[in-house]
């Protein structure tokens, strides 16, 4: 059985710092097992994250098939192909991107391929973690598979949880299944204040986390250095190995 954890959450919260620590603890805590990551924000940048190259996305690919496709072939296969092609193998880890959402063009057939290649991709894998962009709207458009864990990531700001509450709501839309929604707030200096505690106390999810401002984590990101690299002792690694282990149990 696969384990689908989903990032989301407003911009510039941390979204693909912790879909990328959360692979980084999988890694070095599961051996064995085998991790999927997908970057599903246009803007892809989750492989700098794990010291990836980026190479074709699901976008690409998608614009490719409306001309690329030979005759003789069926467009299934073809897409099916180039979707597999497109995995990048990394010694620990696999990555799979989106790139950039579908047009305005009727490419709904060609979507309906590919979600159902992808996942057909993604349940050969023991753990898939799934970086989201800003917002929730495309969550559904990727994937037909349930997500178990969906960690909306808020900064530590009232307004932050504003945002992760009514991202609550939205994911109740969505047509797939999420088991668990839980909130993390990230990038938190010290103790938390008081009037957020007692405000997560109000929120219709329960606060998994709260994980610290870690300047090594902006050392690493200032050199491009990939944050799979983080030591296991760094405290942002061993917040998030706790946010883990408390998903995974
Ligand atoms: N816990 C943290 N401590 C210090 N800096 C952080 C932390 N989490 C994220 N950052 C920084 O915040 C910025 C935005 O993070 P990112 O993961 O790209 O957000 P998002 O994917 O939500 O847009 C990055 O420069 C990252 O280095
Ligand atoms: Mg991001």
């Amino acid at each position: 059985m696969t384990v689908t954890i989903a990032v989301a959450g407003k911009g510039g919260t941390g979204k693909t710092t912790l879909a990328g620590l959360l692979v980084r603890y999988l890694i070095r805590n599961r051996p064995g097992k085998k991790v999927l990551a997908i970057d599903a924000d246009p803007s892809s940048n989750l492989h700098l994250v794990l010291g990836l190259p980026l190479t074709q996305t699901v976008g690409d690919i998608r614009e490719e098939s409306r001309t690329g496709v030979g005759p003789g072939q069926s467009r299934t296969e073809w897409l099916n192909y180039a979707v597999r092609m497109a995995v990048e193998e990394g010694d620990d880890c696999d990555l799979l991107a989106m790139g950039r959402p579908e047009g305005q063009g009727c490419y709904c057939a060609a979507n309906h391929m590919l979600r159902s290649i992808m996942d057909g991709i993604a349940a050969s894998y023991d753990y898939v973690v799934m970086d989201n962009e800003a917002g929730m709207e495309h969550l559904s458009r990727r994937t037909t598979r349930d997500v178990d864990h969906l960690l909306l990531v808020s900064d530590a700001s009232l307004r932050g949880m504003a945002a992760a509450e009514a991202m609550v709501g939205l994911s109740r839309e969505l047509e797939i299944n999420v088991r668990n929604i839980y909130l993390v707030i990230n990038r938190v200096i010290g103790e938390m204040p008081p009037t957020l505690r007692a405000k997560t106390e109000t929120l219709s999810i329960p606060l998994l986390a709260v994980l610290p401002y870690d300047p090594l984590l902006v050392e690493f990101d200032g050199q491009g250095r990939p944050l799979v690299e983080l030591p296991d002792d760094a405290p942002i690694s061993e917040a998030v190995a706790s946010v883990a282990q408390r998903l995974l149990a």
